[in-house]
């Protein structure tokens, strides 16, 4: 329907060759080798140990709360401005959540973050405990929005500081890596006790769908792998000491994933070029800002933004993105904050400001690694054309 897709999976490398290998194999479950050496692709990758790999980002999300023993009787810290499934991990515990805002990048504002514990909450042996309920918050989730790096250098050493278990929900976010300051060299997704990667099929790479849990704990992560197997105590006679889950991924999904880890940076690369030229392009435009990655990293490029401003460009992010879509251009407005979704209504927030400006304003636009200049170029040219 669209000539130029907001982001396609680009499977133009050796998927077909390693799925028909397992295909022929016939190792098709969570037990084929394609996912052990999955998991040794992307530990190396991101110089991290226990990368399990999941289903999909959605279970290893529940697997970090279900390993970290948050319960109903906890409260966690967690963005507004994300996709829902950052939260919704929260609710499948029985947990309750508290909503922070963003910084001017997407991702959780630190400064926000370590002013709530500080003013909100106190701090006692037991852990962190929200003056406003009385109840113990155990963890903070953090997405690493867009493929940005989300300010860990302050967030790491607020979570120790305030006892939370610091949870980095990195769907978006494989690949991208601090290029300097105290964190040099390391990944998005290895800071936390847990950190979660996604392959869906609009992410950096996919497996149609999958996803990983990087473990800090090697006992956590053992638990994990025994967890999301069934709980099987006995694999012979079926004894189940525990409510296990079906969450591990398979040895299809494993396949595709390794052909698509070897084309990575690859990606990476060409929407690093696509950015940089939308970049040149758009400068002069009245009323558009491209939304800049954070500072101090190579993000992975996952996801590109633009600012309207409706004054100065002369029509409304909505109307931008309607006459686009008239013109077969995709284009998708932020994500709907999840404090205002309808399951999350009530709960408490913190001087939310900067996400509901995003909210309004924030459009997302063709990023993909199949998007070719000419297709950047065209949905420049239309943009430009769109203001006269
Ligand atoms: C920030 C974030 N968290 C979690 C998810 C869930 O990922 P999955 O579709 O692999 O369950 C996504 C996927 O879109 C995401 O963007």
């Amino acid at each position: 329907m669209f000539e130029i897709s907001l982001s396609e999976p680009n499977l133009r490398g050796n998927e077909i060759k390693y799925v028909t290998q397992a295909i022929e194999s016939q190792w098709v479950s969570i037990t084929g080798p394609f996912v052990g050496q999955f998991q040794n692709v992307v530990e190396d990758y991101v110089k991290a140990d226990n990368a399990i790999p999941m289903q999909n980002a959605t279970s290893a999300l529940h697997m970090a709360l279900i390993i970290n023993e948050i319960g109903e009787d906890h409260e966690v810290i967690a963005p507004t401005l994300t996709f829902i499934a950052s939260v919704n991990c929260i609710k499948y515990v029985n947990a309750t959540p508290i909503f922070m805002d963003c910084d001017r990048y997407g991702s959780m504002d630190a400064k926000k973050l370590r002013h709530f514990c500080q003013t909100q909450c106190t701090l006692t042996d037991k852990g962190l405990i929200n003056n406003k309920t009385g109840k113990h918050i155990k963890a903070v989730v953090v997405t690493h929005v867009f493929g940005n790096m989300a300010d860990m250098e302050s967030i790491v050493d607020i979570a120790k500081e305030f006892k939370l278990v610091l949870i980095e929900d990195s769907a978006q976010a494989l690949g991208t890596y601090y290029t300097d300051g105290k964190l040099k060299g390391q990944y998005a997704g290895t800071f936390g006790d847990c950190g979660v990667y996604s392959y869906n099929s609009n992410k950096i790479i996919t497996c149609g769908s999958g996803g990983t849990l990087v473990v800090k704990d090697k006992d956590k992560a053992d638990k994990v792998m025994y967890l999301s197997a069934q709980a099987k105590d006995d694999g012979l006679r079926y004894k189940h000491n525990n409510v296990g889950y079906n969450y591990m991924m398979n040895n299809i999904q494993a396949a595709v994933g390794i052909a698509q880890m070897e084309q990575l940076e690859s990606f990476i690369k060409t929407k690093e070029n696509n950015y940089n030229l939308y970049k040149e392009l758009l400068k002069d435009v009245k009323g558009i800002t491209l939304l800049p990655f954070s500072d101090n990293c190579r993000p992975n490029y996952w996801f590109f933004s633009i600012l309207v401003d409706e004054e100065q460009y002369g029509m409304s992010r909505e109307e931008l993105m309607n006459k686009l879509s008239e013109r077969k251009i995709q284009t998708r407005p932020v994500w709907g904050l999840v404090h205002k979704q309808k399951p999350y209504e009530n709960c408490q927030t913190f001087e939310i400001t900067q996400a509901e400006k995003y909210a309004d304003t924030l459009l997302n636009i063709p990023c993909g690694s199949t998007l070719t200049e000419e297709q950047v170029k065209k949905v420049v040219d239309t943009i430009k054309e769109l203001a006269k």
